[in-house]
């Protein structure tokens, strides 16, 4: 049997206090789509809509090739052709208070500064694209001389040395090169670039993935004690979700381009709500949990470029009941109260939800909805073992 034990704190610091230090939201992106052109378009990010609260982590988890790191492209205002932003919005709202600012209608010198200034981004692959024949003083010389032209050449050199320094880079260093750094310092030199300027948001996309299990944990506690220390909000991407039920508050997992749940992490930990979040957690070892068998998820996930009817998720799902062919569900409250039951006096809360509400946890599954199931989902998605996956039917 399989059994999940969820992390009572993210890294260093237990979720209530991140809560208290204020809840209110910094970016919020509502219906985005993006599609790749082409013969036929692929359409990598579908419909989504998220919220950013200030000093908050948001994990994004889903398979590879799920539009994550389009979406993280479509949040800095990065897209590039043939990626097209065919709908959206986005709106960031500064820690000084002043009025929120329509991202998507910045331009030239405003949308520069936004990006880094306010909104940053760890690439994926960043270590390995760091230039290995430019020394770090160049390297980040350039980025204040590009965003801070006024800031002179003995200023650039102590903010370079006091960046190396803040993520446990002998400030030496700032004379060497890129390809004189381990991996794991390599990741440390983007994070400190991505953090020169000390924006509000760092994106970070995959940070971790390509290093050591001992090197990605220094990574992560090193994140977190810069995120204490400077008080920015995260947008944590990787393909592994029980690592980010472990360092997020929030979490959304995508499935072929589209939210399929959005929920506080702690409680998607004991109980996920979505089958492809429960498959996703019987995939990957749980970071400090007990020993558990793992299962990964039978097929691969749609082709982009198709037109998907239905629930994307059905043809991998042995919990697929009759609308899931046919009617692709919408993000909605999940089942009503853990192991409860139906409460028939209440009107379905699907009608009037928002998705990424507040604290609202949302599924886009059928399974959920009680005017298409009558009866509760299976247990494994409503705080049952999840070893239950792939042998209960709905
Ligand atoms: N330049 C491109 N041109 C055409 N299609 C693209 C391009 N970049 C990405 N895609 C497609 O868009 C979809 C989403 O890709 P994306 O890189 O956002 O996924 P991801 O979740 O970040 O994957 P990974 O975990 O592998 O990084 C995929 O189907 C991918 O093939
Ligand atoms: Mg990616």
């Amino acid at each position: 049997m399989n059994t999940v034990v969820p992390a009572e704190a993210g890294v260093g610091g237990p979720r209530e206090a991140r809560a208290a230090a204020g809840d209110d939201v910094v970016l919020r992106a509502e219906h985005l789509s993006v599609v790749y052109d082409g013969e036929r378009a692929t359409r990598a990010v579908r419909d989504v809509t998220v919220e950013l609260r200030r000093n908050e982590v948001l994990g994004i988890a889903g398979e590879s090739g799920c539009g994550k790191s389009t979406l993280a492209y479509a949040l800095m205002r990065m897209l590039r052709p043939p990626a097209r932003l065919t709908a959206g919005t986005l709106e960031f709202r500064d820690r000084d208070g002043s009025p929120p600012v329509d991202v998507m209608a910045l331009d030239g010198p405003e949308l520069r500064h936004f990006r880094w200034t306010k909104l940053s981004m760890v690439f994926q692959s960043a270590m390995n694209a760091l230039n290995p024949v430019t020394s770090l003083r160049k390297q980040f010389g350039d980025i204040f001389k590009t965003h801070v032209p006024e800031m002179g050449a003995d200023e650039r050199e102590e903010r370079s040395r006091a960046l190396l320094e803040m993520v446990g880079i002998d400030p030496g260093r700032v004379s060497g090169f890129p390809h004189e750094l381990s991996g794991g310092m390599r990741q440390r030199v983007v994070i400190a670039m991505a953090l020169a300027l000390q924006p509000e948001i760092v994106i970070m996309d995959e940070p971790t993935t390509a290093l050591d299990v001992v090197v990605q944990r220094e990574i992560l506690d090193e994140i977190e004690r810069l995120r204490e220390e400077l008080g920015f909000s995260v947008v944590f991407i990787t393909h592994d979700l029980s690592l980010l039920l472990e360092i997020s508050d929030r979490l959304a997992v995508m499935y072929a381009g589209e939210i399929v749940e959005y929920a506080p992490s702690d409680q998607v930990a004991r109980a996920p709500a979505h089958p492809y979040t429960l498959g996703l957690l019987e995939s990957f070892p749980d970071m400090r949990g007990t020993r558990r068998q793992l299962h990964g998820i039978p097929g691969s996930p749609p082709d982009l470029r198709d037109d998907l009817l239905g629930c994307s998720f059905a043809p991998r799902c042995s919990f697929a009941f009759d609308p899931c062919a046919i009617v692709d569900p919408v993000l909605g409250p999940r089942f009503p109260v853990l192991g409860t039951g139906l409460d028939p006096s209440s009107p379905p809360a699907h009608a009037v939800h928002v998705p990424g509400d507040g604290d609202a946890w949302t599924v886009a599954c059928h399974l959920h909805d009680p005017t298409r199931c009558p009866s509760e989902p299976p247990a494994a998605l409503r705080g049952g073992a999840h070893g239950a996956a792939g042998t209960e039917q709905a």
